[in-house]
């Protein structure tokens, strides 16, 4: 079977990390960026000279622009053929209480983390017809702290749609999401950023990329698990033992 992924915001971070994973396990993959041209061109020559025989390509897309985010997967699709994987990565982080967020901050954090997904998942469906979409999501839509009111509303409502897509698509695509927690540090913070943030955790120490992997995997592996949630945050999700 051909193995073809596409995987959203894919240039660097946890992005390029399951990227770099899906070409270890002889998928083909299409890099999503934004902003991050550089980036994204040099994984794909890295990938293209480590796997050279399988199919490496880059696409660029602002999933905050509702136009963009229509035409990505026809693009994809008329580019690179069919691919029966679509990971939604991409995300905008951005703090703020609910009396903080301007409805611009709320927009763009709703587009980029919600809409982009509905229709990417919707086109997936309707185009490729087949194969595994998975959802990174976030432990903090076990919490309902509002420090960062908008991110958090929308990585809830992508886990609501992943389950509400799992049961419409089945039995030809199955539907998961990922919910890490502490695993990697914003670019501007340094790793003790993490280490204090993980003191508060049961499993004490930041996750890094290898949990969300791990889970990729088994996800991918499953061929009878949909709709379902894997917290892959070192306990987190279950709330402070004191
Ligand atoms: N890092 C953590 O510890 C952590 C914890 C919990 C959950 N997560 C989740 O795990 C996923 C990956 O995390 P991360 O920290 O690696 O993410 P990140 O670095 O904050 O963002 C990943 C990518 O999203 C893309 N993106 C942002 N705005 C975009 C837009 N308007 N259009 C298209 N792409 C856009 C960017 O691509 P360009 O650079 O190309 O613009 C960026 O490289 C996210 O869904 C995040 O919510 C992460």
């Amino acid at each position: 079977m051909e193995k073809s992924a596409i995987i959203t915001g894919a240039s660097k971070r946890i992005g390029r990390a399951i990227a770099e994973y899906l070409a270890e396990e002889e998928w083909n993959v299409v890099v999503h960026f934004n902003e991050s041209e550089k980036p994204a061109e040099e994984l794909v020559i890295k990938l293209k000279s480590k796997f050279p025989n399988q199919t490496f390509g880059s696409i660029k897309s602002n999933l905050s622009n509702e136009k963009e985010v229509e035409m990505l997967i026809p693009n994809l699709v008329s580019e690179f053929g069919s691919f029966q994987l679509l990971v939604n990565n991409a995300s905008v982080f951005k703090p703020g209480y609910l009396k903080e967020t301007s409805s611009k901050l709320f927009n763009n954090q709703l587009n980029v983390n919600l809409k982009a997904p509905f229709i990417l998942m919707r086109d997936f469906a309707n185009r490729c017809g087949k194969g595994n979409i998975i959802n990174i999501v976030d432990t903090r839509i076990s919490k309902n702290i509002s420090g960062f009111a908008a991110y958090s509303l929308s990585k809830k409502g992508l886990w609501e749609l992943s389950k509400m897509a799992a049961l419409e698509f089945a039995p030809k695509i199955r539907v998961n999401a990922i919910a890490p927690g502490v695993s990697l540090q914003p670019e501007e913070r340094d790793e003790n950023y993490l280490e204090k943030l993980a003191e508060g955790i049961p499993m004490k120490k930041p996750g890094g990329i290898l949990p969300i992997i791990q889970s990729i995997g088994y996800i991918l592996e499953n061929d009878h698990l949909t709709g379902q949630l894997l917290f892959a945050d070192g306990g987190e999700n279950l709330g402070k033992n004191d």
